[in-house]
């Protein structure tokens, strides 16, 4: 049984999310940053577990891409999805948005593991729409981090 963790990531929280998801899992498990490597070898590959963080509504370019590519191949395989929202209350509207419909009811499991933001990391344009993001009520909402949905992805790709 071989597991690919595939993942995009700006500031580090989406590919912590990888990285647990990677050590907690049994067998063969590799992790992969979309952001560094395009061309992914599936062959031999049972499970697919695809994690991205949002900006502004969008998913990385590189996952959009490799979904693009692979998505016939992806169909065929067991498939996680997680998506690093740091609003809540848009996270089906994000789902809906960036991935196939039919991927999604694919899916064998689909997670929000929330979202980390640390300002001092941020590039100038990221820190220019945070603090306008900051004044709107979703803005205002604390944003949590859903490390404990990291479980249930590992006790069900385990068994
Ligand atoms: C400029 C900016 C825009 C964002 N836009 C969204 C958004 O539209 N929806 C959302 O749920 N989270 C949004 N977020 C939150 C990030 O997705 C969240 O902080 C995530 O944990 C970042 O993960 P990363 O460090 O792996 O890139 C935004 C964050 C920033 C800095």
């Amino acid at each position: 049984m071989k597991t690919l963790v595939l993942y995009a990531s700006s500031y580090g929280y989406a590919q912590s999310m990888a990285e647990r998801i990677k050590a907690g899992l049994a067998g063969d498990v590799s992790c992969v940053n979309l952001n560094e490597k395009k061309l992914i070898d599936l062959s031999g590959v049972d499970t697919i577990v695809l994690g991205s963080s949002i900006y502004v509504g969008q998913i990385h370019k590189s996952m959009k891409e490799f979904i693009k590519i692979n998505h016939d191949l992806l169909l065929k395989k067991r498939l996680v999805i997680y998506l690093c929202c740091a609003f809540e209350h848009e996270f089906e509207n994000h789902l809906k948005n960036n991935f196939p419909m039919d991927l999604l009811d694919h899916a064998s499991m689909i997670q929000n593991l929330g979202g980390a933001i640390d300002k001092s990391k941020l590039n100038f344009g990221h820190k220019m729409m945070v603090s306008m993001i900051e004044k709107t009520e979703a803005g205002m909402k604390p944003i949590l981090r859903h490390e404990d949905r990291i479980e249930p992805i590992l006790k069900y790709l385990n068994t």
